[in-house]
């Protein structure tokens, strides 16, 4: 584990993000495959965060609103059930719903923001300690796809760990990635650790296609941002004019979005050509839609993966949009 830097006295950051090298690389794979597509953990430079943060406060995105009044309802019963030990968000992004459970938890000692966006990551931390001065607040920025350490705190060594993954986030990985992400989460919470989880259900698609499509477009300049970042991180040189986006619902349970090449276009990331033609789409993101019983067989997949690799399943409280 790298050691931390200290943003503020109260705030102590650890910076594990990946390097620039690894985001070229993984964009140039994924431009080259049949279905182009980029991963979603590349929308969230600090304007993507920005505007992430814009579509939560939309009319059409239920999900930030509806998993707040989720967390207040029951906020002294989370609070009850994490006990005194240390609370990991993963994704935490602007620190917002954590909140909801602090408050309902003065005496927790530690809480750990988690997120690959280390700007965002920085300011919402130091907005955080600012409210809870009392709370020791770690920022670690890293990739929750990959295996992570926490560093080696001794209140990290012997306290109940419990794990927070609000926002549906876990919709944007697919059932498989998501399996592996909740195991290495076990991993990191082990032995006493908790996980709790937001997750959203399967819904008409009159609700579910607006809220990833709005009218201001917003989730548009969203998807369309990762572009900007490319050219400006990448040399890329994408002309923004000759894409567009779109999301629907795919009724095998997920929303699906893309950018769609406006014409036959070439681009290039450095000296790397790529070519697109006229409607051929690139996929950012899905977002998975569960049932409960689908949920259940998922935390089911995992209780058997663990249990065959020698360790404890955790404790998982879902909160269902
Ligand atoms: C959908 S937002 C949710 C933010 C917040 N937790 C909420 O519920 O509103 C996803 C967050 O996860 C972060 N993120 C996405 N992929 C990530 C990855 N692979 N590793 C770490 N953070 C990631 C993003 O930067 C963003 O802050």
């Amino acid at each position: 584990m790298v050691s931390a830097t200290y943003v503020s006295p109260h705030v102590a950051l650890y910076d594990l993000h990946p390097p620039l090298d690894d985001f070229r690389s993984e964009v140039l794979h994924g431009l080259t495959q049949p279905q182009k597509f980029f991963s979603p953990k590349f929308l969230y430079d600090k304007r993507g965060a920005e505007l992430f943060d814009a579509i939560c406060t939309l009319e059409e995105y239920y999900l930030t609103r509806t998993e707040m009044a989720i967390l207040r309802a029951h906020a002294p019963e989370i609070a009850n059930l994490i006990g005194s030990g240390a609370l990991i968000e993963f994704g935490s992004g602007s620190s917002q719903k954590i909140r909801i459970l602090l408050d309902a938890m003065p005496q927790l000692p530690t809480y750990i923001a988690l997120d690959i966006s280390k700007q965002h990551l920085q300011e919402s931390c130091l907005d955080l300690a600012a409210t809870y001065p009392g709370l020791n607040t770690i920022a670690i920025c890293a990739d929750y796809t990959q295996p992570i350490d926490l560093p080696s705190l001794p209140h990290l060594q012997t306290k109940h760990k419990v794990g927070f993954f609000p926002g549906s986030t876990i919709g944007n990985l697919e059932p498989g990635e998501a399996v592996k992400f909740l195991k290495n989460a076990a991993t990191l919470l082990q032995p006493h650790g908790g996980l709790l989880i937001g997750v959203d259900l399967k819904k008409s698609k009159d609700i579910l296609e607006p809220a990833y499509n709005d009218a201001k477009g917003i989730s548009a300049d969203f998807a369309l941002n990762i572009l900007v970042r490319i050219n400006r991180e990448l040399q890329g040189d994408f002309d923004l004019n000759q894409f567009r986006y779109e999301a629907f619902y795919n009724p095998i349970g997920r929303i699906e979005m893309y950018i769609v090449s406006l014409a036959d276009q070439s681009v290039h990331i450095g000296d790397t050509r790529i070519a697109f033609k006229k409607d051929e789409t690139l996929r950012t993101e899905y977002s998975y839609k569960y049932s409960v019983e689908e949920f259940q067989d998922l935390a089911d997949r995992l209780v058997s993966i663990l249990s065959t690799s020698g360790q404890i399943p955790i404790s998982c409280l879902v909160s269902i949009t």
